[in-house]
């Protein structure tokens, strides 16, 4: 095992069978952690960016399995934020001073190509970086979005694994959603993807497949979260994905993608209370804190437990920065681009 961890730190490079064994075995996970937190340090050094997520719509016209927000959950009271109003929030997270946007919602189709674009062109004029993660669009779309000024765009391929894809997302397919990849980055945006960790029927030779294709695309950020099943969901009573299976997933794209932004994302924290601050010494380097103001927060439940549902955003922002402090790390006031 150590072998292999010492291959991958030199050469950034693993086969699918040896990504397997270190899944698979836990004797040397704390070496594992330490080489991803070198070569973090080596290649994006030790600033933490922040990114303000904005949750401007729990409306969602898909139907994924594992999803609070999925269309058929009649559990939860649905909201859109008008264009001023998220704008709005925009400008108060810039005011707090976050240097990147992401505009997140559920899929749909409540705001067209010429409102989505005037929202971009408006927050553009607060010299941000704004990422986009809104789901599976048209290259027109994508085209356009770029040119009214977005910079990013986060679309999870969730799972590479054809059959289990199929299962998961009725009407949906694993080749439109890898469509939509290659129009993201023809478009000229950044490329941010990822995958859910621990969903049921998942294998460790799936899970290496994931990290293998995050490595072809050679893709610009990768998010990875565990499933956490939600009680308004077909998959309530599935186990769930671990923390440490997930930071693990995440340790080994690091190493095999070593100049990339990889959040420690929110579900990580929901599953351990350092979760972020372990996953930021695990080869981790952004944070997404969120900046949607009020009573939103609450609605957008993608899953039980998630963190800062009852916080504001100026408290968030100061929690953060006092955790990342407490690591040694500093938060970066850069917008944070891949290499730059
Ligand atoms: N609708 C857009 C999409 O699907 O790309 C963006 C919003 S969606 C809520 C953002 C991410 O939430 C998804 O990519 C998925 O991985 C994650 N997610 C959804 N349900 C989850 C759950 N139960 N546990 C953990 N993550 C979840
Ligand atoms: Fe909708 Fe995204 Fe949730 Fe799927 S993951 S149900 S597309 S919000
Ligand atoms: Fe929201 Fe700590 S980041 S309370």
């Amino acid at each position: 095992m150590q072998n292999l961890i010492q291959k991958a730190e030199t050469t950034h490079s693993l086969t699918k069978h040896e990504i397997v064994l270190l899944l698979k075995d836990n004797s040397t996970n704390n070496e594992l952690f330490a080489a991803a937190d070198r070569v973090r340090e080596k290649y994006v050094g030790n600033e933490v960016h922040l990114r303000g997520l904005v949750e401007f719509s729990n409306i969602c016209k898909q139907n994924c399995f594992y999803c609070g927000l999925r269309r058929d959950n009649k559990n939860i009271e649905r909201y859109k934020l008008e264009p001023q109003t998220i704008i709005e929030f925009a400008q108060k997270a810039a005011s707090y001073g976050y240097k990147t946007m992401v505009l997140q919602s559920g899929e749909g189709d409540y705001y067209n190509i010429e409102q989505m674009c005037h929202i971009i062109r408006e927050i553009k004029k607060l010299d941000v970086a704004i990422t986009l993660s809104i789901g599976e669009k048209t290259e027109e779309e994508y085209f356009a979005y770029k040119q009214a000024g977005a910079d990013r765009f986060l679309l999870r391929i969730e799972t590479t694994d054809e059959e289990l894809y199929k299962k998961l997302h009725p009407g949906m397919s694993l080749e439109n959603r890898k469509n939509c990849l290659k129009n993201i980055r023809k478009a000229g945006l950044e490329l941010g993807t990822g995958c859910l960790v621990g969903l049921p029927g998942q294998t460790l030779e799936s899970l290496a497949d994931d990290i293998l294709y995050f490595k072809k695309l050679n893709a610009d950020m990768i998010g990875i979260g565990p499933f956490i099943p939600n009680e308004n969901t077909p998959l309530r009573d599935e186990a769930g994905g671990t923390f440490e299976l997930s930071l693990k997933v995440m340790a080994i794209t690091r190493l095999l993608l070593p100049d990339i932004n990889i959040p420690a994302t929110t579900a990580m924290e929901t599953l351990d209370p350092n979760g972020r601050l372990i996953a930021l010494q695990s080869g981790a380097n952004v944070v997404m804190p969120n900046v949607t103001e009020g009573e939103y927060r609450k609605l957008y439940e993608l899953y039980p437990g998630k963190i800062c549902v009852n916080d504001t955003p100026a408290h968030c922002r100061s929690c953060i920065t006092g955790k990342i402090a407490s690591i040694g790390r500093s938060v970066s006031n850069a917008k944070g681009f891949r290499g730059g």
